[in-house]
This record gives C-alpha cells, sequence and structure tokens, in this order.
C-alpha cells in the first residue's frame, strides 16, 4: 500500500479557555495521496492557518493526530521532509536573498556544498538570479514571496505545505507562482495548499478539501464538487451559506 503524504486524523484544537474558549479545530479528517495537488479552501477564520501550523507543530493538537509520509508529526524528525511557506513569510532585512538562502539551508542542516548546489538553480527559478546579493528589506511583495518560495524548496522536500502563495500578488505574480506549483507536481511533488483564489484552485488542483468553523465540509476532487452544480465561486459560497444556516 502506498503510504499517503499527508494523513490527518480526528484532530480537534482550541485557543482560550472558559468561556473565551474557541474552537479552531473539529474532528478533522483529511487524507493527501503522494504526488497530488490538494487545495484547502475555507473563509477567514476557517481554520486553514491554524491545520498548517498543526502540521508543522508549531501547535500541539488538543486531540487526533497528524502524519506525514507515515511517520507521527512529533514523535519523529519529519521537518527536513517538507517545505513550508507562511502566510506571513519572515525575513532578516539585512540579509540577502542569497545570504537568506543560506540561512535556511544551514537551519535544515544541509552541508554548505549542498547549498551552493543547488543555489544559483533556485534563484534563477524564482527569477532572483539578478537580485541574489541585493538586501531582502528592499524586495517587493512578491520578491519576498518568491524568495518564501525559494526557502521552501531549498532542502528539496517531497510534501510542500503553503500558506497562501498567491496572496498579495499580481497577476504577473500568480501567474509564476501558477507555473512553480505546476512543475513541482510535474516532479512528483505533493503540494497542500490553501488560498482564496478559486481559479487558481481550479486551475491546479486535483482534489480540494473546504472548510468552514472548523468543520471540513467537503474532500474529493473538484470535479464531484462542481457536479452538483454551478461555478466554484457559485458552489463555494451555496456550502458555506448552508452550513452556516444549518449551525445558525
Ligand atoms: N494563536 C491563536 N490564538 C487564539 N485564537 C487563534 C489563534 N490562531 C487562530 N485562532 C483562531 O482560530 C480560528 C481559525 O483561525 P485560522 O488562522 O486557522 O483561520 P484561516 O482559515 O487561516 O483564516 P484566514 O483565511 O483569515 O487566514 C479563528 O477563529 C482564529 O481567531
Ligand atoms: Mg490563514
Amino acid at each position: 500500500m502506498i503510504i499517503p503524504a499527508i494523513e490527518i486524523t480526528k484532530l480537534g484544537k482550541s485557543f482560550g479557555s472558559g468561556r473565551k474558549r474557541n474552537q479552531a479545530l473539529h474532528d478533522l479528517t483529511l487524507t493527501i495521496a503522494q504526488g497530488e495537488v490538494f487545495g484547502f479552501l475555507g473563509p477567514n477564520g476557517a481554520g486553514k492557518s491554524t491545520t498548517i501550523k498543526l502540521l508543522l507543530r508549531f501547535l500541539k493538537p488538543d486531540s487526533g493526530s497528524l502524519c506525514i509520509l507515515g511517520k507521527t508529526v512529533g514523535q519523529e524528525e519529519f521537518r527536513h521532509r517538507i517545505g513550508y511557506l507562511s502566510e506571513f513569510p519572515f525575513f532578516y532585512d539585512h540579509l540577502t536573498a542569497r545570504e537568506t538562502l543560506l540561512l535556511s539551508g544551514r537551519l535544515s542542516s544541509m552541508p554548505r556544498q549542498a547549498i551552493d548546489q543547488r543555489m544559483p538553480m533556485l534563484l534563477e527559478r524564482m527569477d532572483l538570479t539578478e537580485a541574489a546579493d541585493r538586501r531582502v528589506g528592499g524586495f517587493s511583495k512578491g520578491m519576498k514571496q518568491r524568495l518564501g518560495m525559494a526557502n521552501a524548496l531549498i532542502h528539496d522536500p517531497e510534501v510542500l505545505i503553503f500558506d497562501e502563495p498567491m496572496s498579495g500578488l499580481d497577476p504577473v505574480g500568480r501567474h509564476q507562482i501558477k507555473g512553480l506549483i505546476a512543475e513541482l507536481k510535474q516532479e512528483g511533488k505533493t503540494i497542500f495548499f490553501s488560498s482564496h483564489i478559486l481559479s487558481d484552485i481550479e486551475a491546479l488542483c486535483d482534489r480540494i478539501g473546504v472548510i468552514n468553523k472548523g468543520v471540513l465540509l467537503y474532500s474529493g476532487g473538484l470535479g464531484d464538487f462542481l457536479d452538483a452544480g454551478g461555478g466554484l465561486e457559485e458552489r463555494f459560497v451555496s456550502v458555506i451559506e448552508e452550513a452556516n444556516h444549518a449551525g445558525a
């Protein structure tokens, strides 16, 4: 049997306590196969970033389990197999792009030689060769996003987790990131990403998950989701409204 890339089982997470307790995730169960591009959709505050932070073990779950490539998250060293782009990527402004990638590579325990070998290809692929020796503090939003992608890929991980990789980008920037995701899929990588941009989800994903108020409303093929009628936007809005109405 082929091991799933990501397996989330009955995941529960709350923030705060007492009357201020907020149940961010309710028994979330989700499986993502190896080599798949999976889009995670949901309105603001639905629990997408929380799920992703739990996968990276930046947060601890209250209940349930998370496995990446068959290894339990938290029990085994797994981060070297994952590339991660945060919703709000952080950079040291005084470092150059090249120094930033060197730091990321070192933090992923890569030997210097391996980093030096991979660096030119990654800079080229992210259209950052000319800016490689400029300080990141002066980078535009799109350049920072591309550098964030390069950071996520420096150690050549098998599973890529991107939290809103296209957010805030102009059409050219979005096109570049979309092209990159398509290329990564061709290379056999697994890509799990959240996005609000439904047309991008439609263009890229094999399967999608729809989450609302911490509850998974749908997971499966994009075609099956759309078969119920309407375009993705219409269908997404009606599923969320239906769930909100039922829960109200
Ligand atoms: N560190 C935290 N402390 C308290 N509450 C939190 C924390 N992180 C998330 N939450 C709450 O958990 C819920 C889910 O938030 P999350 O950031 O996962 O949503 P999201 O789907 O990523 O939304 P967006 O599309 O706006 O990025 C929200 O109600 C949020 O307020
Ligand atoms: Mg988020």
